[in-house]
């Protein structure tokens, strides 16, 4: 296959870029269009129309872009540090032997459900409760994929699941649209309040998927990493501890400063983004152009795979390697990644919680790693699952771990 191929996938042209050099005509050409790319399959996913997808998408948009930009995760720190610390010493101190991947998912869910829709909002205390939303949003999660494409009767779990989730935003959706509106309120609350009441509770999903469905599995990866490499995990370490200081008993905050002190916490989080990205993002030819010596028609889905992009070798030496020290030669001051890396999409629609994702993974592995004793029990890093390629790969064996809290000194 050239650097640019077409698959004929369900009646659908889907037409691939996979040189770099090419990346631009995706996110910068006029020719492409990104809402058109994603209605029909945010309609099928979340029942969200189209009218009501072009009136209010924008604004969506925006108003994500805006809340979770850099300079404002100051108002956000604080209290996810204090969730993950809480999360963190209640699952440790119950598990003992167990999956990695499930105790980061419970306690992430849960304090990043509390920071971007308002502590206890969501059913995040009661265990039965949040269990069962727990439940329903991995399996929405999962079949992600099949619920953008598949008629809702081929996929009934997933349907089921999905509709419980809509109904639990439902049911919080008066209190909190009539409650008072305040500087201060809940990306949630400014949510419900931008777009129409029909589809506000199904909107409200869409944001629960974006904020949960890569960055969670993103820190199980980014630990995994670090856990298997004795060099990369004692240089993290001693970066740890020359910024935090020794463990002390009470609660442990990491400040803004603080995380700005870590840069190879920094280079290490980057370094699992880059090899876990999301599978695929796409874009809908509305104009028919040209790239290199072919001919695009009007109507293709383009598609350009990050996970493919970041193991090109022109880019990325070792590519599969997990290598944090990659990222010295990146500009990070000025917010500048490395020639090559498109994990977080680009152009007019790139996504809008990217920095308060590397600020989540960053503050979750940093708390994880001062407070944790972890001994690995697998053998192995588990290969990514094949499952997801509009999401990141999700492991496809378990990754085995013992945990305890370590004392204090
Ligand atoms: C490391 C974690 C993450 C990765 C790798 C990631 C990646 C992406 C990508 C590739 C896109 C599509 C962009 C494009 O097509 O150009 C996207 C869209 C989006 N992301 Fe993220 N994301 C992450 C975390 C988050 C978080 C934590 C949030 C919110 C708290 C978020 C909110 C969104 C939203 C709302 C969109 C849709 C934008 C739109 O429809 O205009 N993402 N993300």
């Amino acid at each position: 296959m050239g650097a640019i191929y077409t698959l004929y996938v369900a009646g659908e042209r889907l037409t691939f870029l996979t040189d770099a050099d090419d990346f631009h005509h995706f996110f910068q050409s006029a020719n492409v269009d990104f809402q058109k790319a994603v209605q029909d399959p945010v309609q099928n996913i979340a029942s969200v129309s189209e009218e009501s997808f072009f009136q209010f998408h924008t604004k969506v948009h925006d108003m994500v872009k805006g809340r979770l930009a850099s300079s404002r995760l100051v108002y956000f720190h604080d209290d996810l540090c204090q969730e993950f610390d809480k999360e963190i010493d209640e699952i440790v101190s119950i598990k003992g032997a167990c999956n990695l991947h499930q105790v980061v998912r419970q306690s992430m869910y849960k304090a990043v459900i509390n920071n971007l829709f308002g502590p206890g909002v969501l059913p995040t205390t009661d265990m039965t409760k949040f269990k069962n939303l727990e439940k329903n949003f991995v399996l929405f999660d999962e079949l992600f994929e099949y619920g953008a494409r598949l008629p809702s009767f081929m996929i009934r779990d997933w349907t089921s699941s999905k509709w419980q989730l809509v109904g639990m935003f439902k049911d919080l959706y008066k209190g909190i649209k009539n409650k008072k509106r305040t500087e201060n309120e809940t990306v949630l609350q400014t949510l419900l309040n931008l777009v129409d009441d029909k589809h506000a509770p199904n909107y409200a999903l869409l944001f629960l998927w974006a904020s949960l469905a890569n960055a969670v599995p993103i820190t199980f990866w980014c630990l995994v990493f670090i856990l298997s490499d004795q060099t990369v995990l004692s240089k993290l370490k001693r970066e740890l501890v020359s910024t935090l200081g020794t463990l002390e008993k009470g609660k442990v905050r990491i400040t803004e400063e603080q995380i700005k002190e870590m840069p190879y916490l920094r280079w290490c989080v980057l370094e699992a983004i880059r090899l876990r990205p999301v599978g695929i993002i796409t874009r809908r030819v509305i104009k028919a152009f040209k790239v290199k010596e072919m001919v695009i028609p009007e109507g293709d889905m383009l598609m350009l795979s990050p996970y493919w992009a970041h193991r090109n070798p022109k880019y990325f030496t070792a590519s599969e390697e997990f290598r944090p020290d990659r990222w010295k030669d990146a500009d990070l001051e000025k917010n500048l990644f490395l020639d090559g890396f498109v994990a977080f999409g680009g152009g007019r629609y790139q996504c809008p919680g990217r920095w308060y994702a590397q600020m989540e993974i960053q503050m979750y592995v940093a708390l994880f790693l001062h407070k944790v004793d972890c001994t690995v029990l697998s053998d192995h890093v588990p290969s990514p699952s094949t499952k997801h390629l509009v999401g990141t790969q999700q492991p496809a064996e378990p990754f085995l771990v013992d945990l305890t809290l370590k004392q204090p000194s």
